[in-house]
């Protein structure tokens, strides 16, 4: 995939917490935004997936001009999974997935059914799948809900925390999943606390604070950070 945002702001109530970022990634295949909190990490992600639109700025993601492309065009070709599953309660989990390749995705019933059957297989939930979120623990939610994001093959998912909800058990099983999603080549972005895992799963990092990109490069760049704030952070996160 290919990202690219340049002198990109968002101020929220007089408050900067984007300022003026620029950045290119060519050729990734799995990025992770890394960062403390408030840095702006979830902000820059609904900028990319189009949920809000920046202040100012420019946003490319894979050759597409972000701002200006039509919502529902721009929705065909991504997908977001958030800290909270967010699916529709009042429907089985694969319900969920249908029905919105059906609705949204405008694909037969039978496609629908097709598709999802064989994702629930693929991520061992076909016991669940006649269940209604209520009933399903975190983790399997929020895997139907990784299910329900990826059903459409869209060309980037973004993740924004996905298991920071989640107790330690139900977060390897998310975790788990994603990295199948990695085996399987699909293309992320994801916001993620879990330096060990974000090492595995991505190819390419991005760390920011207070609102900017402090540095980014390749994965293997976390062994050596150029700054002093990412190599404090990292120092930090990994102490305990
Ligand atoms: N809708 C909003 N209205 C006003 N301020 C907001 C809004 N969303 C975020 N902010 C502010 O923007 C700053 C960046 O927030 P953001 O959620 O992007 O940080 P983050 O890096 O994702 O943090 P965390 O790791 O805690 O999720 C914070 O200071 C936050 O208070
Ligand atoms: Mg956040």
């Amino acid at each position: 995939m290919k990202v690219q945002v340049s002198h990109l702001t968002h101020v929220y109530e007089g408050k900067t917490v984007l300022d003026d970022v620029s950045l290119t990634i060519e050729n990734a295949s799995a990025i992770a935004l890394l960062g403390p909190s408030g840095a702006g990490k979830s902000t820059l992600l609904r900028l990319l997936s189009k949920i809000e639109t920046p202040t100012k700025g420019n946003i490319e993601v894979n050759g597409m001009d972000v701002i200006h492309t039509d919502e529902k065009e721009y929705f065909k070709h991504i997908g977001f999974v958030f800290q909270h599953h967010g699916l529709f309660p009042h429907l089985s989990a694969f319900e969920n997935v249908t029905l919105v390749l059906e609705k949204v995705h405008k694909k037969s019933k039978n496609e629908a059914q097709t598709i999802a059957s064989e994702l629930f297989s693929q991520f061992e939930l076909c016991d669940h799948m006649h269940k209604k979120p209520a009933q399903l623990s975190g983790g399997q939610a929020q895997r139907v809900s990784i299910i329900r994001s990826l059903a459409a093959t869209p060309d980037i998912l973004f993740f924004d925390e996905p298991t920071s909800a989640l107790d330690p058990i139900l977060t390897k099983e998310v975790l788990h999943a994603i990295l199948k999603l990695r085996e399987q080549n699909r293309k992320f972005v994801i916001v993620t606390h879990e330096i060990a895992f974000a090492r595995q799963v991505a190819d390419v990092f991005v760390y920011m604070e207070e609102g900017k990109v402090i540095e980014s490069g390749p994965i293997a760049q976390l062994d050596h950070p150029n700054s002093s704030e990412l190599k404090r952070f990292l120092d930090f996160v990994m102490s305990f």
